[in-house]
């Protein structure tokens, strides 16, 4: 796979050569303090310098591997005749990260953007996969405009318990049900802990992680496919010395982001998101993505996408059965990009400097039970649907696949929570008072209200129901929920409760009606009871009053908008352009 594209610049072109090339003083402060690590001007002189930002850390499992594979970065990016240094970023660590990785997108965000402007870099290689490190670092990547490509984890390997295949979240919560339920002993809950995740890489159903880098893949920021190879295979060496190879000729050809990523690419993004059953994560990450890429792209578009492109990838939660390591044995996302047919802008390009076209003109696909054609979909239409209504006049999302039919249209009393620890003791009562019909609503959990919008959207169910039977029922929040769960969940609700959305009006006990044919999602309640509780409602505190959790509260948009901070748009102010002194 040779990229067509030309060089077209000299090694006196190089960004970096404004560092080290002048015959001044402060060039020579930069030439004594990269010898004072032992490098001599062959090592560096006249070669594209590769920053690697490393999101790992002792605390993220999902990115343990980086420690290893930024040394075949290194090796591909010598190998190509660059220099590569390696820089260290905060990882996001969705395993462990209190409230909420969500909350920490754009600080990464910013970090990387501000990282390679102020260093001479010459290009990027970013590493990242656990959910939210794959927008942010793209995020920050687009801003900083200069060649780039997206490295990513990979996922994990399947999990196993007493010879059954576990799947990341999906089956936690599964078999949490059960053990409330009392079907599950104490020791066979160690065997579950102890199997469900079993190597390095992210996780391994079609959660935000799989979701999110199969997006950057569509949008032709990674290595055409790189997204679906699990991390332990010895695939995932090979492709990350490529990238180390693959960047230093960006740098020669002047592939910037904006040569890659267009409004073709990013529908490109949203079509394989619909496609492979994508978490409702990807939603707020594709729209601030395209934002930083001022690509004009917004949540009519997703449904849209939506409404036209079947879900083909038979993955777990949203398909049956298989997980991302029968997907990539299955061909993986070349494959499914091929069955995509027409559905793909073909001529968008891919950092591979090859069109998506070229790059799954001969995919293969070797099992279409995972990898499903286009008349044959696990479900006919795509993963995500857009509500709009009384509650949610900015829109909010639902995976129509991955609830129970019978919520498609409901109408049914809502209970209302205002806040994540009072519904959770209040489940937990076997006298609640709730029926499969109702509605259970959880607010103050978005943007603001969360903060960091948490993924507590998948409300767990009361006990009462799960002790019935009963194993969904219709929830409201608006929260995100993890790419890794299911139900019937109406998430994203916009604008959030804590800024005075109508979904800070709802009581317990009003009609809530969804009609998802009719992509509604409203309150039976009439106009002059609203406007009474409008006139009595009152914004609940902010929960920071310092630090970033402040700085986070001032600047951060809603939902619809992608939740990236309003002075981080590219329209916002002058730009701050290159460093001149
Ligand atoms: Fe890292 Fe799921 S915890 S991807
Ligand atoms: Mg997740």
């Amino acid at each position: 796979m040779s990229s067509r594209h030309k060089r077209t610049r000299q090694p006196a072109d190089l960004r970096s050569a404004r560092w080290f090339g002048p015959d001044d003083l402060r060039s020579f402060g930069h030439r004594s303090r990269i010898m004072q690590m032992g490098y001599a001007p062959a090592d560096w002189a006249g070669k594209p310098i590769i920053a690697i930002v490393n999101t790992w850390s002792d605390l993220n499992p999902c990115h343990a591997h980086f420690r290893h594979r930024v040394e075949d970065v290194k090796r591909g990016v010598l190998q190509a005749g660059g220099f590569p240094v390696e820089m260290p970023a905060v990882t996001l660590s969705e395993s462990f990260m209190k409230p909420t990785t969500m909350l920490y997108r754009n600080l990464l965000a910013i970090e990387v953007e501000e990282q390679l402007r102020s260093h001479p870099i010459d290009g990027a290689v970013l590493m990242g996969g656990c959910d939210k490190t794959t927008p942010a670092l793209i995020m920050g990547g687009l801003s900083a405009g200069l060649p780039m490509i997206f490295l990513p984890a990979g996922p994990m390997l399947r999990g196993n318990y007493a010879g059954k295949t576990l799947g990341s979240g999906s089956d936690a919560w599964k078999y949490w049900d059960e053990r409330r339920a009392g079907n599950i002993s104490e020791q066979e809950w160690f065997g579950l802990e102890t199997g469900i995740a079993r190597s390095y890489g992210h996780c391994m159903t079609m959660g935000t992680a799989s979701t999110m880098t199969a997006i950057a893949d569509a949008m032709g920021l990674t290595l055409p496919g790189a997204s679906s190879i699990p991390a332990p295979d010895a695939n995932h060496i090979r492709m990350s010395a490529e990238c180390g190879r693959r960047i230093v000729e960006m740098v020669w050809e002047e592939m910037t982001p904006d040569k890659i990523v267009t409004p073709a690419s990013v529908r490109n993004g949203g079509t394989v998101a619909m496609a492979t059953g994508c978490s409702t994560n990807a939603v707020v990450h594709l729209l601030a993505m395209a934002r930083r890429a001022s690509v004009d792209f917004t949540l009519d578009d997703l449904d849209e996408l939506g409404r036209t492109t079947p879900l083909i990838a038979n993955v777990r939660p949203s398909g049956q059965g298989y997980l991302m390591e029968d997907f990539f044995y299955a061909g993986g996302l070349l494959g499914l990009m091929r069955n995509l047919g027409d559905k793909l802008d073909r001529s968008a390009m891919t950092v591979a400097g090859i069109t998506l076209g070229e790059a799954i003109a001969d995919a293969p696909v070797y099992n279409d039970d995972v990898i499903r054609t286009l008349d044959n979909p696990v479900y006919h239409e795509g993963s995500l649907a857009v509500l709009r209504g009384n509650l949610a006049p900015d829109g909010a999302v639902i995976k129509p696949a991955a609830c129970d039919p019978r919520f498609h249209v409901h109408k049914g009393p809502a209970l209302v929570f205002d806040s994540y620890p009072e519904m959770k003791k209040a489940i937990e009562d076997p006298d609640l008072d709730v029926t499969p019909d109702h509605v259970m609503v959880l607010r103050n959990a978005g943007p603001l209200g969360g903060p960091g919008m948490p993924e507590w959207g998948m409300l767990p169910m009361p006990v009462k129901l799960v002790r019935e039977g009963h194993r969904d029922m219709l929830r409201l929040s608006d929260a995100r929920m993890s790419g890794t769960s299911y139900g019937a969940c109406v998430l994203h609700v916009s604008p959030e409760s804590h800024i005075g959305g109508p979904l800070a009006l709802l009581k317990t006990g009003d009609i809530v009606s969804i009609d998802l044919p009719n992509r509604r999602i409203d309150m039976l309640v009439d106009e002059a009871e609203l406007a009474a509780r409008r006139a009595a409602w009152q914004r609940p505190a902010d929960r920071f009053e310092r630090g970033y959790g402040w700085m986070f509260a001032k600047h951060v948009s809603q939902a619809d908008k992608g939740c990236d901070f309003d002075y981080l748009a590219p329209g916002f102010g002058r730009t701050a352009g290159e460093p001149d002194i």
